[in-house]
């Protein structure tokens, strides 16, 4: 499985009704939200109002990362916005296990994201509860950073936890720092959802940009 994420993190924000046209008229597969509450991240972006208003622009499936503290609180709002995906950060929740199955008896997907510096292991007890899982390859908190090369362990490490389990999910997600240089070894390494955001709103041709992204992921596509 392959899938493409754009992240509206570096779309315009005056005009994100276009930008998820566009994305969804070049063939992405879910559109990234990145939710962040300037306490977790030193940012404030797009709360949960505007999730529903996308929502109805779309028929594209709604990725809804939070970057917020007490994730809990929140989970509820972004459930009610119609948020299809949702993750949240094991940095930033004290009850993983309580908040993925808040997502999860909505029926939506439920994902956890680490912070590169985050190790794998604190997700031991509730793995297999995952519809997938978000590696920060940057740090959260903004757009257009270099991809950290250490994330890559991390990603077929994890890749390797799953197999060795006998799982097929959690699916791996990737975010930040991801391009077209990059994007088919990272699906080498076992990535599966690719998040971008620079590298499709500031490219010359952004829908170019997404049809190349899926045809380099798809090469290299992992089972
Ligand atoms: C960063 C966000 C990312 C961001 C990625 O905190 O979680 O989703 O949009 O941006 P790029 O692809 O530009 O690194
Ligand atoms: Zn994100």
């Amino acid at each position: 499985m392959v899938l493409i994420a754009p992240s509206l993190l570096s779309a315009d924000f005056t005009r994100l009704e276009e930008a998820v046209r566009l994305i969804e008229e070049a063939g992405a597969d879910i559109v990234h939200v990145d939710v962040m509450d300037g306490h977790f991240v030193p940012s404030l972006t797009i709360g949960p109002r505007v999730v529903e208003l996308l929502k109805s622009k779309t028929a594209l499936p709604l990725d809804v990362h939070l970057m917020v503290d007490a994730p809990g609180v929140v989970i509820p709002w972004f459930l009610d916005a119609g948020a299809d995906w949702i993750s949240f950060h094991a940095e930033a929740s004290a009850h993983l296990h309580r908040d993925i199955a808040l997502i999860k008896t909505a029926g939506r997907k439920a994902g956890v994201a680490l912070n590169p510096a985050t190790p794998l292991v604190v997700l031991q007890e509730i793995l297999s509860d995952l519809d997938f899982v978000l590696l920060m390859c940057v740090n959260p908190g903004r757009g257009s950073q270099p991809f950290i090369e250490a994330s890559r362990g991390k990603i077929r490490a994890l890749r390797r936890w799953r197999a060795d389990l006998g799982l097929i999910r959690p699916w791996i997600e990737i975010d930040g720092g991801v391009n077209l240089r990059n994007l088919s070894e990272l699906a080498g390494d076992g990535a599966e959802v690719f998040v971008a955001g620079n590298a499709v709103f500031n490219a010359p041709d952004p829908r170019e940009a997404i049809r190349l992204m899926k045809a380099a992921a798809s090469r290299e596509g992992t089972p």
